[in-house]
């Protein structure tokens, strides 16, 4: 270790390092810039910053007092930055110093260089975190082009351009996180974050906080900082509450104060806080009928219900069924490693005469569980089994069960349910059964009567 004055030293290795006093004449000259500008740093020390360096700004600096960052001028052709700072002993103005950022062009570059490696590093980052809370979809996700898909794309595009509050209504797996997701990425907000939140999957007594935050030390258990709520965190974005319906009731209250008040109140918090939100939710229950049984606040559906757009149901728009299941094949090729390259024209006429009460979630699985069974390259009738069972190879038990919707759901059940079994035990009856809980004999009967054919 030095002793602290032999630090000092160093400082003649400072670029462009220069102490002036109030008249701007020398007090320190580094060495690094004495042999830059060829003098002697001893010998200029007292003389007039402007005699022996007459470029210098320093004199005009100490008129103005304040400091000046990164000053970048040329002189003689050399590319420099400087920064000066006024040097003040209790306020009174006792001098100024001045040091270089670089001194020529090659360290400009090399600086430059630097700030572009950080700036591209900087905008990486931004894109990761962008992404983690960004919408995934956007608009181009959505498959189909059947009339329904057509408005409803106009739809998206339309909420898209205002800022009004949006309602999604659709059946489960119709798509509308896709909707809620393509209305934020087409909007001038989506470069700001995308904060989802599903209401039904928040415990009840969570609700409040997760959606407003709390201010340190607002109930027993709550973290020491505080916490922000989704609507800060969403501020100048969009907040996209799923299943909207489930939003317990006092919470209803506070959230139609935040839509109309445009501000939030944490929970333990004095003051409120003003937020730039655009809201979208999603239901895929029936509003309304819920206003009418007094489950859900009127003032809040009509709140809630300015821009409202309807997910049409897959089997409104059959016709897309070829389209998103080429697509879903391609996706599932990537993911699982499989190199599936159609499906063959008998399968998709009965893929469209299904009803899809799942929609298009119901008809990626489908596909999945088809690619998972596949031998050759091509989807075949075989393949969805499981889905065409009662159809395809048992016509009479078809025609009564079919418009049996819970025994058909019943039976389906069963056989997924044994299929399963039957999987984890590398299709060993004896242990199946063990596992089921019923007899070996009883297995076989069930596998015969829903047309389960396990080879091992
Ligand atoms: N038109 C479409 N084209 C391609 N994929 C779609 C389309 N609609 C939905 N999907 C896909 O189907 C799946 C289900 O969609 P999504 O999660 O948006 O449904 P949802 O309406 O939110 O369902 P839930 O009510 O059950 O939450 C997702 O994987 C989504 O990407
Ligand atoms: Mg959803």
């Amino acid at each position: 270790m030095l002793k602290p004055e032999e630090y000092k030293f160093f400082l003649d290795y400072v670029y462009g390092l220069i102490v002036v006093d109030t008249d701007a004449n020398i007090i320190f000259m580094s060495k690094q810039f004495a042999d830059y500008i060829d003098v002697n740093q001893d010998e200029v020390v007292g003389k007039p910053i402007k005699e022996v360096f007459p470029p210098t700004k320093m004199d005009k600096a100490l008129d103005k007092g304040e400091p000046e960052i990164g000053d970048f001028y040329i002189i003689e052709g050399k590319a420099v930055a400087s920064t000066r700072v006024p040097l003040r002993k209790n306020g009174k103005l006792v001098g100024l110093m001045e040091y270089d950022l670089f001194q020529d062009t090659e360290m400009l570059e090399q600086f430059i260089e630097n700030y572009i490696n950080l700036d591209e590093e900087i905008k990486y980052y931004k894109e990761e975190v962008q992404k983690l809370r960004s919408a995934r979809y956007s608009i181009d996700n959505i498959i189909g082009n059947s009339q329904a898909i057509e408005t409803l794309k106009k739809e998206i595009r339309y909420a898209a351009r205002t800022n009004s509050t949006v309602l999604i209504q659709g059946e489960t797996g119709s798509g509308k996180e896709l909707v809620a997701h393509s209305v934020h990425n087409l909007s001038k907000r989506y470069f700001q974050n995308f904060i989802r939140i599903n209401a039904a999957s928040i415990p009840e007594n969570l609700v409040e906080s997760e959606l407003f935050g709390y201010e340190p030390g607002a109930f027993t258990g709550a973290k020491p900082k505080g916490m922000k709520g989704k609507f800060e965190l969403a501020d100048k974005g969009t907040i996209f509450i799923d299943e909207i319906e489930e939003l317990p009731l006092s919470i209803q209250v506070k959230l139609l104060r935040a839509i109309q008040e445009r501000e939030i109140d944490k929970i333990g918090g004095k003051k409120s806080i003003p937020i730039d939100i655009r809201i979208i939710c999603a239901t895929n229950q029936d509003l309304e009928q819920l206003v009418r049984e007094n489950k859900f606040r009127k003032d809040l559906y009509y709140r809630l219900n300015v821009v409202k757009i309807n997910v049409p149901p897959l089997r409104e728009r059959r016709e897309d069924i070829p389209k998103i299941a080429e697509y879903t094949i391609s996706i599932l090729n990537n993911m699982l490693g499989k190199n599936i390259k159609g499906i063959h024209s008998k399968v998709i006429e009965e893929l469209m005469k299904h009803d899809w009460p799942g929609n298009v979630r119901e008809l990626q699985n489908v596909i999945e569980k088809a690619m998972n069974f596949a031998e050759g390259n091509m989807l075949r009738v075989k393949d969805f089994n499981f889905l065409f069972a009662e159809k395809c190879m048992d016509p009479d038990m078809a025609s009564i069960e079919w418009n049996n919707p819970i025994e058909e759901i019943k039976r389906n059940a069963e056989r997924e349910f044994i299929i399963k079994a039957l999987d984890l035990n590398d299709g060993n009856r004896t242990k199946t059964a063990e596992l089921l809980k019923i007899s070996r004999s009883l297995l076989y009967q069930k596998m015969k009567r829903l047309n389960i054919e396990y080879k091992r």
